[in-house]
């Protein structure tokens, strides 16, 4: 992803290893302060998507990814049985730091198939370090693939809304439904975007942040302003990403999501969901979906930048901190346009475990 640092144009990646080193794009910085934060141990990385500092459903399954390697380096000279318990442990501790994104959850299982095919811990180690770099190169030429495949679908005029952040920042590059709007802007199509604020975590800072690297013109919007600008005729097309996708296509993504297509059905606008194959499940059905939910307080406070002081600073806005904070929710199958994979787009009645190629 382009990156505009002191007037030059940098290229990063969101997440990258080098050695035993996770690097990846503090998000809990953006967009005041670019930063990398490092991390040295596994316990280090589970701890970094916990806090969100890198966060996105294909980001965080391939830190675990990069994590699940760290932790076979730091057990390396173990006797395998402790190893290999020790890896499980690990793996849970993995999952359990954000349960509802699929993609932390196959990119993890994918990990240990590979693993386990290792005689020893020496030589497992290898094969984590390099299977965690294909799932994260993977993942990078997936999302630039969904971007070329989605690009026709904005069409020159009017705005192109979306929710939460789906760029490069959620993934390894590119982004999903932000790589759709990346690309048609290299097509020079002339439209702008209408990014959602996304209460309370405020993923449209990212979004915001990530199209002003590469001059896409664009507005932020509070959340409950994206019914009036669809009734008034200015939305082309809503686009969204996801955290896991089920095989009759009903789609769990950040929470507000469900309110968008909602929105988009009743004014006849296109409902686009965009994602990897590695946020396809599946085997779980609607019912068994576990909604993650995060502390009371990303409602009831404000955390925003002073500018003088360099420094970030907590508001509390409610007398209280009872709040409910369900990040996801869960969008029927039938208020979606069509599904965009690295590989096709997929159209109603969906049943993906025929339609997927
Ligand atoms: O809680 P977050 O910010 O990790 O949620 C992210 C989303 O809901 C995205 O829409 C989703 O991961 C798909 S795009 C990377």
């Amino acid at each position: 992803m382009k990156v505009k640092i002191d007037g030059r144009t940098l290229n990063y990646r969101n997440v990258w290893m080098e050695g035993k080193t996770i690097n990846m794009i503090d998000q809990t910085r953006l967009p005041f302060e670019f930063r990398i934060h490092k991390t040295n141990s596994y316990k280090e990385t589970a701890e970094a998507i916990r806090r969100m500092q890198i966060r996105g459903a294909p980001a965080i399954g391939v830190a675990a990814s990069y994590g699940l390697a760290q932790a076979s380096l730091e057990f390396k000279y173990l006797e395998p049985k402790k190893f290999w318990k020790l890896m499980e442990e690990v793996t849970q501790e993995f999952l359990n730091t954000r349960p509802t994104a699929v993609d932390l959850r196959n990119m993890v299982v994918r990990m240990l198939m590979a693993m386990k095919k290792a005689e020893t811990p020496p030589q497992c180690v290898e094969i984590a370090f390099n299977e965690s770099q294909r799932i994260a190169e993977e993942n990078a030429e997936a999302c630039k693939n969904i971007g070329l495949l989605g690009r026709n679908l904005i069409r020159n005029g009017k705005g192109v809304l979306t929710h939460c952040n789906t760029g490069a920042l959620g993934t390894v590059d590119y982004g999903t439904a932000l790589s759709i709007i990346r690309f048609a802007h290299y097509q020079n199509k002339s439209f702008y975007v209408l990014a959602t604020e996304t209460r309370p975590w405020l993923q449209g800072r990212l979004t915001s942040w990530e199209l002003t690297q590469e001059d896409i013109k664009h507005y932020v919007i509070a959340d409950n302003a994206a019914g009036y600008y669809m009734k008034k005729g200015d939305v082309q097309i809503v686009l969204v990403g996801a955290d896991r996708i089920l095989s009759n296509g009903d789609v769990i993504n950040k929470i507000g999501t469900y309110t968008l297509a909602t929105l988009a059905r009743e004014n006849k606008i296109p409902f686009i969901v965009a994602a990897p194959t590695t946020s396809i499940d599946l085997n779980l059905k609607t019912e068994d979906i576990r909604i993650e939910e995060r502390d009371s307080r990303e409602i009831t406070s404000l955390r925003g930048y002073n500018k003088e002081k360099h420094e970030f600073q907590i508001i509390k806005l409610y007398p209280t901190d009872q709040a409910k904070n369900p990040v996801f929710d869960i969008t029927p199958a039938n208020y979606i346009s069509k599904i965009i994979t690295e590989n096709q787009i997929i159209e109603p009645p969906y049943n993906l475990k025929k339609q997927l190629i």
